[in-house]
């Protein structure tokens, strides 16, 4: 049995709790968070916002914002323990005597269940036997650890805004084009997933259509001339743009 305590209480805690509390193998001795209404969700464990009170634990995950991990890291007054932070972008901190990263490679909201199943955990610590600790609480999620430097996990996060926070923005702006014309998002909804899928069978350069790669030049001028958002005709020339670039 691994005791942890779980610093945070957003969307990345909330589902590492929830998916820890189902291991037999770990206990999730206390929860941290530095406003008690946040807390109010886990009234089944033990809970504080006191960082001079958290409790002795094998290992301490940082679920926090970035900006203020290494504040928290260096607050943890606990030298025997494994502390590590949840950041895609963050380096090891070498702040504690025993520094790791705990890194999810998945998109997480608090409201939607995720399965943790075969999920991508990128680890990193500064000694191997740490290595094994993080990895026992990988597999007690169901999830998939990988050895992953700073700077591979940084690039993977770089990678990881470009295929999730990118194209979930392009998403919204379908959503709102869909909603101009009293047009369902739904509609769109076989293509998103068809397009998803097709990366499995071909690389995304390959699976690439539409009117770009084929330089249908009356459309595309078309369509910027139907945009009149002037910052979505730009993102719509720029990405134009870069798909003829990498077909050149
Ligand atoms: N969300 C994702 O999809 C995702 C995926 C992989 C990794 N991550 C990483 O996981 C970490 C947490 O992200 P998240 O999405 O869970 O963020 P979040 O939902 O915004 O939660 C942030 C947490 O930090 C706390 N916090 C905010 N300001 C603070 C302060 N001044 N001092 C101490 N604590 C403070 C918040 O408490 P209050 O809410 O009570 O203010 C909350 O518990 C980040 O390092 C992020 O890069 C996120």
């Amino acid at each position: 049995m691994i005791d942890i305590v779980i610093l945070g209480a957003g969307n990345v805690a909330s589902h590492f709790i929830h998916a820890f509390s189902q291991s037999q193998d770990i206990n999730i001795s206390q929860i941290y968070n530095h406003r008690p209404e946040s807390l109010r969700d886990f009234s089944d464990f033990e809970t504080t916002k006191e960082i001079d009170k958290i409790k002795t634990a094998e290992v301490y995950l940082v679920c926090i914002k970035d900006d203020k991990v290494q504040k928290i890291v260096q607050s943890i007054n606990q030298p025997q323990a494994i502390i590590a932070h949840t950041s895609g972008s963050l380096p090891l901190l070498k702040t504690s005597n025993r520094d790791a990263v705990f890194y999810p490679l998945q998109t997480f909201s608090k409201d939607k269940t995720i399965s943790f199943k075969d999920l991508p955990i990128c680890l990193e610590t500064e000694y191997e036997s740490d290595f094994k600790v993080l990895k026992k609480l990988v597999h007690a999620l169901g999830a998939k650890p990988y050895a992953v430097s700073t700077i591979q996990r940084q690039e993977l996060h770089l990678a990881a805004v470009f295929v999730c926070n990118f194209v979930n923005h392009l998403y919204h702006i379908g959503h709102e084009i869909c909603a101009q014309k009293n047009l369902p998002f739904d509609i769109l909804k076989p293509l998103i997933k068809e397009t998803a899928d097709k990366i499995n069978f071909k690389t995304p350069n390959q699976a690439q259509t539409g009117p770009a790669i084929r330089h249908d030049q009356t459309t595309i001028n078309r369509h910027i001339q139907q945009l009149d958002n002037p910052n979505y005709q730009e993102i719509y020339r720029y990405l134009t743009n870069s798909i003829q670039k990498s077909n050149e």
